[in-house]
């Protein structure tokens, strides 16, 4: 696991935990207050997108809904364009469709078939990784286009949960800030 903390900012400390939600006996990992920090934030994002920045990436992809807020912020740094990986009956045009195992509960998430051209390079984005069930889910509809998936990076890892080695198990680099 890649753990990048800039020494000036304190991530974990600007992560805030709620026990018990949504469900009994899982700590949510809630970035509202990271987001909400604007020297934690900016620092998030110049974290992550650091090792990208002469990657040629052509466009980040971010899954619904907190990927959204990190994906567009990462893709105006990195001049790419930014594409949404969106839960099942959001997305107007013609998608692809999978289903995924959550930490609790499952979901099917969707991508337009004309938002990525074979060969694009893409960083794919999230929050949290935890069992690794949406990003993976993510890495499956981008490489059914093509997509030359370069890196995911996440704000969280949840380790003990095993997502990342997942990922890393279908041969795609993970960052991530805090774990
Ligand atoms: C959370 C989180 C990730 C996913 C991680 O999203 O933002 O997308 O769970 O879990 P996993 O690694 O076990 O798949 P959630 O499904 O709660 O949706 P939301 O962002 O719309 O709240
Ligand atoms: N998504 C899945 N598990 C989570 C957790 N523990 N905290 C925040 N988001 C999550």
């Amino acid at each position: 696991m890649s753990e990048k903390q800039s020494p000036l900012t304190d991530f974990r400390a600007a992560i805030r935990t709620i026990p018990d939600y949504p469900k009994p006996g899982i700590l949510f990992r809630d970035i509202t207050t990271l987001l909400a920090d604007p020297i934690a934030f900016r620092a998030a994002v110049d974290a992550l997108v650091a090792p990208y920045a002469d990657q040629r990436i052509r466009h980040v992809a971010g899954i619904e809904a907190r990927g959204f807020i990190l994906g567009g912020a990462l893709a105006h740094q990195l001049t790419a364009g930014f594409v949404p990986i969106r839960k099942k009956g959001k997305l107007p045009h013609e998608t692809i469709r999978v289903s995924y195992d959550l930490e609790y509960g499952t979901d099917e998430i969707e991508l337009h078939k004309d938002a990525i051209k074979p060969g694009e390079r893409v960083l794919l984005t999230d929050d949290l990784i935890a069992t690794g069930g949406t990003a993976t889910g993510a890495i499956k509809l981008l490489r059914e286009l093509g997509a030359e998936i370069v890196a995911a990076c996440f704000v969280i890892d949840l380790p003990d949960l095993g997502g990342a080695q997942r990922i890393r198990d279908l041969g795609v680099d993970v960052r991530t800030l805090v774990s």
